[in-house]
């Protein structure tokens, strides 16, 4: 289990992996404060590479690099379009291209300041720059600071699927200041939600009731963010390369609601609001295949919508679409899938007994009102 401590408002939890340590520090304005923790982490030389995207950028870079050059740092600023497109091979090597013809090399390290996007992107860059850098984690959404910038998955999409390239490489820290959160637009801070929803159902089922009674007010926000870092981050220590069927529990709801993003083409849906739909089918299934409560599978759809997310798919989206996406994805192993089921809240498995055409059902179901 991670170990857990607190000062001074700010919640640190350590992950211990089989070759890596590092600390997600989730904390109230803390941006200014990466010099001390890049000091006390150690090992980081002074010049780094800052990716972020066109909407982060303006508002939080100069909070990260002031401080970063009054101690001596030397920042080299890239900023890629804002939205999942910037999560390309294409997207990258122009990263990458960009920081060798500034003369970056294998002693410099890389921030990534954004959300999901810019995280998964920029640490796939620094996955593969000069065969790995080390790189720090600044995740400024919902969706970034619960679950993406924790546990070392980063990569990019093709035209073919989500997330289809890619490696595992974890970060030396990451820095989650819940501050930056108040800037996002409703959407986007709702679309987060579709993630913490998920843990609530497939580890935590007292955070469903706390989210119940909170809802969408953006308050006292460092302790939700950190009990969310916690179960992905015992989750990541159980199983780091999804090699035993723990870490594949954090697919609850990716499986169709992959498929869903990727047939409406990136950019049409927020992937939270895909996965929020992908829950819906998901749980269904668990109600028809491994007995999930009917109230349970109720309230889980009640809070999804309590966060404005969609619980039915637009009419003008092919279910073929969909089913051929889904068929692509790595959750299909042969033609049999993998779905992580619902035995009870906070209680999810894998479970081979799902036939592919359930699936392809639990999708039908998703149109209508
Ligand atoms: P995102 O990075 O596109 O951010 C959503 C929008 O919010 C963007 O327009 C962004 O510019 C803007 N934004 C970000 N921070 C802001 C702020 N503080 N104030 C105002 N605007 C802000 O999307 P996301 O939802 O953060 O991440 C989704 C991506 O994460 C997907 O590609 C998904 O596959 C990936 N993901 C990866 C993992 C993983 O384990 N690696 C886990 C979950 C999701
Ligand atoms: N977001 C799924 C994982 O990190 O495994």
């Amino acid at each position: 289990m991670p170990e857990i401590s607190e000062d001074d408002g700010v919640t640190r939890i350590s992950l211990t992996l089989d070759q890596d340590r590092y600390d997600v520090i989730v904390g109230e304005a803390i941006l200014a404060n990466l010099p001390t923790h890049l000091a006390e982490v150690g090992g980081f030389r002074k010049r780094a590479v800052l990716v972020t995207d066109s909407n982060v950028g303006p508002l939080y870079a100069d909070a990260v690099t002031k401080p970063l050059r009054a101690a001596g740092y030397e920042i080299f600023e890239i900023t890629v379009p804002a939205g999942e497109a910037s999560k390309s091979m294409e997207v990258a090597t122009d990263v990458c291209r960009q920081m060798l013809r500034a003369g970056f090399d294998r002693k410099s390290f890389l921030i990534a300041l954004g959300g999901g996007v810019v995280g998964d992107l920029a640490g796939f860059v620094a996955a593969i720059f000069q065969r790995g850098i080390p790189f720090v984690q600044m995740p400024t959404t919902v969706v970034a600071q619960v679950d993406s910038s924790v546990g070392g998955k980063t990569g990019v999409n093709t035209p073919e699927g989500k997330n289809l390239l890619g490696a595992f490489h974890q970060p030396r820290l990451v820095l989650a200041d819940v501050a930056t959160l108040q800037s996002l637009p409703d959407r986007e801070y709702n679309e987060g939600f579709a993630e913490v929803i998920k843990h609530a159902a497939i580890r935590d089922a007292s955070l469903l009731s706390l989210l119940e009674r909170v809802g969408t007010r953006r308050e006292n926000l460092v302790p939700l963010i950190a009990r969310n870092v916690a179960i992905k981050a015992a989750i990541v220590e159980e199983d780091e390369r999804e090699t035993t069927g723990v870490r594949a529990l954090l697919n609850f709801g990716h499986t169709v609601g992959h498929g869903i993003e990727n047939a409406a083409g990136y950019g049409r849906m927020l992937h939270g609001e895909a996965i929020s739909l992908g829950l819906v089918a998901a749980v269904r299934l668990s109600v028809a295949y491994s007995h999930l409560n009917q109230k349970i599978a109720d309230r889980l759809i009640a809070v999804l919508k309590q966060f404005e997310l969609p619980t039915s798919l637009p009419s003008d989206l092919s279910r073929h679409d969909i089913v051929e996406a889904m068929a692509r994805d790595k959750k299909f192993e042969e033609g049999a899938v993998r779905f992580v089921l619902l035995k009870s809240l906070g209680d999810a498995f894998v479970s081979a007994d799902v036939p592919i055409t359930a699936v392809e059902d639990a999708v039908l179901t998703l149109y209508g009102p």
